[in-house]
């Protein structure tokens, strides 16, 4: 089957490509307002797209009644994110952060979520993420009716229980019980399900094949 993207509305493009592009993960974004008033909301437009310097991005979206979300009048006012993945046992709060509240309104107090103080940004981290990215902003791109917000990552925090070797930065990533979002509103996948593919070099490659004969 063919989809025409040029042909299509906004909306069923949208369908197409999260029902496809899957799983995601979820950057659970923390911002704060001018006053100080803590913000916080999933966005699985995410990923990771660069080492150096170390740049995520998040893709935001309108409101449905339209003008910018609060994270992203955040980050435009203040400049600071902090990025918390979330983990299988804070899947119901996250959806309880996807409300769309009032500005204004903390969304880790309505979801019963605890703070820790971040060290190189204002706003903080969520205490049930077992990762957490502090960024500044790097850059901003307008794609539409989106707009792509670049974090710079400035510091990291994971938490201790699945850190295997501090010195190598070797990360125990299941036990970071991560979870992605798939197809459609409301559908979730956890990150427990590997297999182990070697990469091998020409020189490797060729004598497997000679090997096969
Ligand atoms: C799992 C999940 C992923 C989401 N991903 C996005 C996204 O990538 N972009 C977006 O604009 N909204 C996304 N949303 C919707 C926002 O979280 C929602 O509009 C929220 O109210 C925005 O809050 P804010 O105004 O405090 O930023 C997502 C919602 C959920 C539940």
């Amino acid at each position: 089957m063919l989809f025409d993207f040029e042909a299509l509305p906004a909306r069923e493009r949208y369908k197409l490509l999260v029902s496809t592009i899957v799983p995601r993960l979820i950057a659970w974004v923390v911002t704060q307002d001018g006053a100080g008033v803590v913000n916080a909301a999933p966005y699985s437009f995410f990923n990771a797209f660069s080492d150096d310097p170390a740049v995520v991005a998040i893709g935001c979206g309108p409101r449905p009644e339209g003008g910018a979300k609060d994270t992203l009048g955040n980050i435009k006012a203040t400049g600071q994110f902090v990025v918390c993945l979330v983990p299988g046992s804070a899947l119901e709060q996250m959806n309880l952060t996807a409300i769309d509240f009032a500005p204004g309104v903390d969304e880790l107090n309505e979801a019963g979520l605890h703070k820790l103080a971040s060290t190189r940004v204002k706003p903080p981290r969520i205490a049930e993420s077992p990762v957490a990215f502090e960024c500044e902003t790097f850059q901003m791109v307008p794609v539409g009716h989106h707009t792509i917000v670049m974090g710079k990552v400035l510091a990291l925090h994971v938490k201790d229980e699945a850190v295997l070797d501090a010195e190598k930065n070797y990360i125990d990533t299941p036990a970071l019980d991560l979870v992605g979002r798939m197809h459609g509103r409301g559908w979730y996948t956890r990150t427990n399900d590997r297999v182990d593919v070697p990469r091998y070099t020409a020189a490797e490659w060729a004598a497997l094949k000679a090997a096969k004969g």
